[in-house]
C-alpha cells in the first residue's frame, strides 16, 4: 500500500529518491539509489528527474542542487545537518592561503557551500586519496575532517598537510579500547573502519574505507564476522548482501541522519519537505570544486 502510494507520488512529481547508507533502513528501502556520498553526488548531478528527494543531511542536498541547479531538491527534514560541515572558518582558510604559497585547499564534501567556495577541490572518503595525489601542490590544507586528512596524509608522505581541527562527532567517539573489547569478544572478526575514525582505531583495523567500500569488502570477504567502526545504518545494506555474516557495530547512531523517516519522505512528495534554495553566486562559487572532484575522481 505504502509502496503503491510511493510509486504514484514519484510519478506525479517526476521524482527520484536518493538515500545515504546512514539513514534508517526503511528509508533506504524506499529509495531508487542508495550509496555513499560520492556515488549519490554523481547520481544527483546526472539526474533528469524534475525533483530529487535527498534522504541524508543538508550538505548532500546542497551539493545535489549545486551540481544540478535546474532541479528541485527536497530534504525530508530541514534539521538534518552534519555538525562537521561547519567545523572550519573561511577567515582561517584565507589566512593560511596568505601565509603558505601554492597551498591547495581540499574540502571534504561534508562541508557548507561557503566552505566549498573557499576551496580548490572537494573530495569524499572514497576518492580523497586519488584526488589529493593528483594535485601538483605540496602543501595541502585539508578541511574540515582532521581524521580523514591524517588518513590520506599517511599515504602521501611527499605532501605537507595542514588542518583546522574538525571531526565527525559520531565516528570520533569510538576509541581503541572499544574496538579491543569487541575483538576480545569476537576474536575471529575483521575490523572494518571509516576514515572519519581516530588514528588509534584505524591502526587496529583490517580495512579502512568509505561506507560503500566497507560494504563491498564485507561482501567479498571469506570472514564471517566483522566489527563495524562506521555508522550502523550500513547494517541494512549488509543484511541484503551478506546473508549469514555477523556484524558488531561499535559506532553510535548519527542522529541527524536518523531524522529522516519514511513518513517525512512521503510528505516530501506531497507538498511537504524542505526545498534547498541557494543564491546563484553562492552556488557557482561552490560548483567549481565539486565539478573538479567529479573530473579528477573519474
Ligand atoms: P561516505 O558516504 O563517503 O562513506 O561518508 C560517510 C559520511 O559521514 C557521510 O556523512
Ligand atoms: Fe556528519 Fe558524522 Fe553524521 Fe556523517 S556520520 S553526517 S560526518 S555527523
Amino acid at each position: 500500500m505504502v509502496a503503491e502510494e510511493l510509486q504514484r507520488l514519484k510519478q506525479r512529481e517526476n521524482a527520484v529518491i536518493l538515500a545515504h547508507y546512514y539513514v534508517d533502513g526503511q528509508v533506504q528501502a524506499m529509495a531508487d539509489y542508495v550509496g555513499d556520498s560520492y556515488y549519490l553526488a554523481k547520481i544527483a548531478a546526472q539526474s533528469d528527474k524534475q525533483t530529487i528527494v535527498f534522504c541524508g543531511v543538508r550538505f548532500m542536498g546542497e551539493s545535489a542542487k549545486i551540481l544540478n541547479p535546474s532541479r528541485r531538491v527536497l530534504l525530508p527534514d530541514a534539521q538534518a545537518d552534519c555538525p562537521m560541515a561547519h567545523m572550519a572558518r573561511a577567515e582561517d582558510i584565507r589566512r593560511l592561503r596568505a601565509q603558505i604559497p601554492n597551498l591547495a585547499v581540499v574540502c571534504y564534501i561534508n562541508s557548507t557551500a561557503a566552505l566549498k567556495a573557499e576551496s580548490d577541490v572537494c573530495v569524499t572518503s572514497s576518492n580523497a586519496l586519488k584526488i589529493v595525489s593528483a594535485l601538483p601542490n605540496k602543501d595541502i590544507l585539508f578541511i574540515p575532517d582532521d581524521n580523514l586528512g591524517h588518513y590520506i596524509a599517511a599515504r602521501l608522505p611527499e605532501k605537507r598537510f595542514h588542518y583546522l581541527g574538525g571531526h565527525c562527532p559520531v565516528h570520533s567517539v569510538v576509541l581503541a579500547q572499544d574496538v579491543e573489547s569487541e575483538k576480545l569478544a569476537h576474536p575471529a572478526a575483521k575490523v572494518l573502519t571509516h576514515p572519519e575514525c581516530r588514528g588509534e582505531v584505524r591502526a587496529l583495523s583490517d580495512f579502512v574505507g568509505s561506507t560503500s567500500e566497507i560494504i563491498s569488502f564485507a561482501e567479498k570477504s571469506d570472514a564471517k564476522e566483522f566489527i563495524l567502526c562506521t555508522e550502523p545504518g550500513v547494517l541494512y545494506e549488509l543484511s541484503l548482501r551478506c546473508a549469514g555474516k555477523k556484524f558488531y557495530p561499535v559506532t553510535p547512531l548519527c542522529l541527524d541522519m536518523k531524522l529522516v523517516t519514511p513518513e517525512k519522505v512521503l510528505a516530501c512528495l506531497n507538498g511537504g519537505g524542505f526545498e534547498v534554495k541557494m543564491g546563484e553566486d553562492e552556488m557557482s562559487a561552490a560548483r567549481r570544486p565539486l565539478e573538479r572532484m567529479l573530473e579528477l575522481a573519474k
